[in-house]
């Protein structure tokens, strides 16, 4: 007490420190060095960081994604084979159930009466489809095959020509069917003609054939007498 009177009163104790920021770390109880104080994040940048963040995308590995292509071509390819195989079964079976038939036309035919061919005449309503004119020449009704004698060509009757040409090769025939130009060896040749007992027509039969050469026109089958 004796000091106090003698230095006058003692100064008054410190009040409380006033509160300044301080930049320097603060020290902790242990004395770690503490950690700076951040400021607030914003808004947005908070709601970013609430958000979930996307699902990372599945990338697939090289080798997986080769496999994969090389899996579908090889399907593509397994499914063509299929369909051919499947088609060609299809139509193998089709040619079972529908074989190449040739329908030739049948070579005994009718050609009308003989009256319908008038004399000098050589009709040719027959030639497409049987392959046959009817020839009314010289008193006498007969059937030219018309295939030329050459190489097998089917001929044109020539009205104004009054001939048979051949467009092969140019063989030229009369209206008999002698042949007169061109490389032919031969005349045409006649098919089996005669009057149906029946009904009067003109019946032409190709199954027969008459070579002038062989001397088979004369023969009563290769031609039909006319009065
Ligand atoms: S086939 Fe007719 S002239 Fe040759």
């Amino acid at each position: 007490m004796a000091d106090e009177t003698k230095d006058g009163p003692a100064p008054e104790p410190a009040g409380p420190a006033e509160s300044v920021p301080s930049t320097t770390p603060k020290m902790t109880t242990e004395g770690a060095r503490a950690e700076p104080a951040k400021a607030p994040p914003s808004a947005p940048a908070a709601a970013a960081k609430a958000a979930p963040a996307p699902a990372p995308k599945a990338v697939p590995k090289a080798g997986e994604d080769m496999s994969r292509r090389g899996f579908f071509s090889w399907a593509a390819v397994a499914w063509v084979g299929f369909s051919a195989a499947i088609g060609g079964c299809v139509t193998a079976m089709g040619r079972f159930m529908f074989p190449n038939v040739l329908f030739e036309p049948p070579t005994t035919f009718k050609a009308g009466y003989p009256q319908d061919v008038g004399a000098g005449v050589v009709d040719t309503r027959f030639v497409d489809k049987y392959g046959v004119w009817i020839v009314n020449n010289e008193g006498k009704l007969y059937a030219l095959i018309a295939i030329c004698t050459h190489l097998g060509c089917p001929p044109a009757w020539l009205d104004t020509q009054n001939k048979f040409k051949c467009p092969c090769h140019g063989s030229g025939y009369y209206k008999s069917g002698i042949n007169f130009e061109g490389p032919t060896p031969r005349p045409l040749e006649r098919a089996r003609i005669f009057i149906s007992p029946d009904d009067g027509q003109i019946v032409v039969d190709k199954a027969q054939k008459f070579q002038w050469e062989l001397g088979q026109w004369e023969d009563p089958n290769s031609f039909i007498p006319l009065a």
